[in-house]
């Protein structure tokens, strides 16, 4: 079988790990490197908390470590919905260290890419930090890289702000940059994580799924304040999901770009799906999913996880 070479760019964070935990054995995808950014909590942690991911997993895949803050803001932290740590509410092995590269992110990827013959599809659930400096500093891996998939950006209102999401507003001139590339790229936005939710019964049923059930459960449990009568929004799980199950969704072409200047609606997505500004599309936007499959398949893949 043709495995699809993938990078994963992420700030674990509790959807990480849950998007993270089903591809990292999926027979269909060869994980090459795990790139930490700054995020939902600052680089140390994200990156030990990447590296306590592959530990936990047992998985030899190299991490490295990103950018420390966004282009040109601060950084803004989620420890409200992830711990202080990233990644409350379980507590993992200590990280095996020796994965660590000593390379940062960009150089990384960039060696990544341009030492594989075939084409390499980056996931991105977190800001877009090392991909704006990846393709500003080397713009011919743009050609070698087949598609972005990102959850990122929103069709509807934002998380952070009124209309902006967390990952795009951490960092919305990266964003811009990365919307702008010509590269292909995938959006799951806010929308289809807020559609895409785990019940109750669902987090129950994770906790008979193994070792990696009960760490995805246990994180869920602890996941933004602990709500999860409400159900727990799937946001980089739904696009771990659409890189493995693009047929659960339904996409409409769109153009992208995101407000930088104004300080009302900074980091927003403007999504023109009817041509309204007179731009090329140039994202392939999710705009449905199939929940109940979603949820069903989801577990399926976490259930066959062995670690
Ligand atoms: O807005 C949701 C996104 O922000 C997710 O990637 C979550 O992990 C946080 O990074
Ligand atoms: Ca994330």
């Amino acid at each position: 079988m043709r495995t699809r070479k993938l990078i994963i760019d992420t700030d674990p964070g509790i959807d990480d790990a849950a998007a993270i935990a089903i591809l990292l054995s999926d027979p269909s995808l060869d994980v090459k490197l795990i790139a930490s950014v700054s995020g939902n909590v600052g680089i140390e942690h994200t990156t030990n908390n990447a590296l306590k991911l592959m530990t936990f997993f047992n998985k030899d895949i190299p991490v490295a470590k990103g950018a420390a803050m966004p282009l040109m803001r601060g950084n803004i932290f989620a420890t409200n919905a992830h711990g202080k740590s990233g990644m409350g509410g379980f507590e993992f092995p200590e990280p095996n260290l020796e994965l660590l590269l000593k390379e940062n992110a960009v150089m990384s990827e960039y060696h990544t890419i341009m030492a594989l013959e075939e084409k390499v599809t980056i996931l991105t659930i977190g800001p877009l930090t090392n991909i704006a400096l990846l393709i500003s500093t080397f713009p011919e891996v743009k050609e070698k890289i087949e598609e972005i998939i990102m959850m990122g950006g929103s069709t509807e209102r934002g998380n952070i702000g009124v209309y902006s999401e967390f990952n795009v507003n951490v960092d919305p001139e990266a964003a811009k940059i990365v919307f702008r590339s010509g590269i292909p790229i995938t959006m799951l936005g806010l929308d289809i994580g807020r559609k895409a939710r785990l019940t109750a019964g669902d987090l129950d049923e994770l906790d008979n799924c193994g070792k990696a059930g009960k760490m995805i459960s246990s994180l869920f449990r602890s996941y933004d304040g602990g709500n999860i009568e409400e159900g727990v929004k799937m946001y980089d799980p739904s696009a771990a999901m659409y890189l493995l199950e693009p047929e659960l969704f339904k996409v409409k072409e769109a153009y992208v770009d995101v407000e930088i200047c104004s300080p009302l609606t900074s980091g927003a997505t403007v999504v023109d799906f009817d041509g309204i500004l007179n731009k090329e599309k140039n994202t392939t936007v999710c705009i449905d999913v199939n929940v109940d499959k979603f949820r069903e398949n989801y577990i399926k893949r976490v259930r066959e996880i062995q670690c």
